[in-house]
């Protein structure tokens, strides 16, 4: 199994790949390829249909890690935190050991370093993650644009540094700020639409599969149109059915 010591060694030397999971097959389908699996509260909008990422609850993510964990042995298992889940040092605590239970080997907070440092300090690995953090931005677009938002970036990214993180994501930011973030700060960077200086890589399995069409961020690069290739599934099973080709008897017990 990979550790996040061994993420942290790769800084620099070794590019880090990270994809979002939320259940068993996915996840053992990409185990042995990537290096992080990540259980993203984007859970919320690709797979349960959400318009954000606000309603997702413990339970929902306690389920989709125990999931994940069932079908992940060698990638590192990253359980995202929910909004509201640590707001203070006792919830945190709670939630993450919580998310550890289910099979997580580390969490993800969005900004808090204070939150990150207690974590950190009671024994729990932290991923943090900054730019543009779903979970509490009202400005979907990209962070840090001009100077003063992003020396507060810069800042907001040493404090994770020092707060103890593993590795920190960088979302939807310029790719020259990255760079800057990415060669201050002594942990990995995990880019999402942050450019080509970060340490690795993350993005969203449905996004890059084509399995999300709600709208396409333009950091996303679509590998494939799966989500074409299952409605024409569909499509020719219910033909199949409905014509009485399926299931002809090489499908049936005698
Ligand atoms: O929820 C998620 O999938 C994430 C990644 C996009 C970093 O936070």
């Amino acid at each position: 199994m990979i550790t996040t010591q061994q993420i942290e060694s790769m800084k620099s030397k070794q590019k880090i790949v990270m994809l979002t999971a939320y259940d068993y097959p996915t996840a053992k389908l990409m185990d042995g390829i990537v290096d992080i699996i990540l259980i993203g509260d984007s859970l919320g909008m690709v797979v349960l249909g959400y318009e954000n990422t606000t309603k997702v609850t413990m339970q929902d993510m306690i389920r989709a890690t125990e999931a994940v964990s069932r079908g992940a042995k060698n990638a590192l298992i990253v359980g995202d935190m929910p909004i509201g889940t640590y707001d203070n040092e006792k919830d945190a605590l709670e939630n993450a050991n919580l998310l550890l239970k289910a099979g997580a080997h580390a969490v993800k907070i969005e900004r808090k370093p204070e939150i990150a440092e207690f974590l950190v300090k009671n024994g729990i690995d932290v991923m943090g993650h900054i730019g543009l953090t779903p979970q509490t931005v009202t400005n979907f677009k990209v962070q840090g644009k001009d100077e003063e938002s992003a020396k507060k970036l810069l800042e907001e990214a040493k404090l994770m540094d020092k707060a103890g993180c593993f590795s920190l994501v960088l979302e939807c930011i310029p790719s020259n700020l990255a760079k800057k973030i990415t060669e201050t700060v002594s942990i990995p960077t995990i880019g999402i639409g942050a450019g080509m200086y970060c340490d690795g890589q993350v993005l969203v399995t449905h996004d890059i599969l084509g399995l999300f069409d709600a709208f396409k961020p333009k950091f996303v690069k679509r590998y494939a149109e799966i989500g074409n290739e299952m409605r024409k599934v569909f499509e020719q099973y219910a033909k199949e059915v409905r014509e009485g080709k399926f299931p002809s008897d090489e499908f049936s017990f005698h």
